[in-house]
């Protein structure tokens, strides 16, 4: 029974890990998968009093700690209490994301608005992959994973400033299995399609769902987001969840995933290689 109770429940015990960007959505659920797995968490957010509740929810293997991932100091400190802690770190899941709420025209574009989401989504992936990277290739061992999006494989679901921060998580994950492979370090990214999380919304007007932070506590507005999620979505019957998302972080964090490397896991019901527009011609 202990056995089984081991390879059902607890396929990270005795690991450590950061979630960035865990005190909301796809974060959080992530700590709490790990946490029942038997994974020591730190939460790594901006949002501090939304962090540290939800640690001091779940008890004393978790600590929240404030970083925000785009400032250097931040993460290396991040890193380190982490380190001083819990004694060492097996996980680092690069996670913390933002978006743009509009999709304009690139023509009409602010640089500073490039600027901020490449700051956190890209520099910030980099810069926790780095300090991760910094504790990890001593031991020889480790897991770094980021959460890209699936329009890193489709075109239109997002826009450019966010793909481009996306794309570039890819290819920040692919070169650094490559480099941190030599060290036994595993990296790999998840994409997910439309998830309703902390701060998705579905903005009425622009008629497109656009991360901006309230829908999650608005039934109207989940209600709608469920029923174009649910029309669009190839994989009918079911919504893609925060925590289908956790799951994949699980397998790729765990020992099933050891010797996947270089991988973007694409969560999106098969989204994003179907195009059924020739299919739904023929039909009407
Ligand atoms: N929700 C979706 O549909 C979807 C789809 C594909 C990819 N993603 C990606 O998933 C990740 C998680 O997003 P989510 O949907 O759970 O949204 P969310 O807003 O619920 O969670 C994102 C978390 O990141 C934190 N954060 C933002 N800026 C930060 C910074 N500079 N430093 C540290 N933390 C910061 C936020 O405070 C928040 O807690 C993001 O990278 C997002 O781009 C989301």
């Amino acid at each position: 029974m202990d056995l089984l109770r081991q390879l059902l429940f607890c396929r990270l015990e005795g690991k450590v890990a950061i979630v960035t960007g865990g005190a909301s959505g796809i974060g959080a659920s992530t700590v709490h998968l790990f946490l029942e797995h038997g994974a020591k968490v730190v939460i790594a957010d901006v949002q501090d009093e939304l962090g540290q509740a939800l640690s001091d929810k779940l008890g004393d293997t978790v600590c929240y700690t404030h970083c925000d991932v785009s400032n250097e100091e931040q993460v290396i400190d991040l890193v380190d209490s982490t380190v001083a802690k819990f004694g060492q770190l097996d996980i680092m899941y690069s996670n913390a994301g933002i978006v743009n709420n509009d999709f304009g025209s690139i023509l009409h574009a602010q640089k500073e608005q490039i600027e901020r989401i490449l700051s956190v989504n890209l520099i910030g992936g980099f810069l926790v992959a780095k300090h991760a990277a910094r504790v990890m290739v001593p031991n020889k061992k480790g897991c770094i994973m980021f959460t890209a999006s699936a329009c890193t494989k489709i075109a239109g679901i997002a826009k450019y400033s966010y793909a481009a921060s996306k794309y570039g998580i890819v290819g920040l994950t692919k070169n650094l299995a490559t480099e941190l492979g030599l060290h036994g370090i595993r990296v790999n990214c998840i994409s997910p399609f439309g998830v309703l999380t902390g701060s998705d919304i579905h903005d009425e007007t622009k008629k497109v769902g656009v991360l901006t932070g309230s829908a999650i506590h608005d039934e109207t507005k989940k209600a709608m987001f469920d029923r174009i999620m649910g029309e669009v979505g190839n994989l009918k019957g079911k919504l893609l969840k925060a925590e289908d998302v956790a799951k994949a972080a699980l397998y790729l964090g765990s020992d099933e995933g050891s010797y996947v490397s270089g991988m973007n896991l694409v969560v999106d019901g098969g989204y994003s290689v179907v195009n059924p527009s020739l299919f739904k011609a023929i039909m009407m």
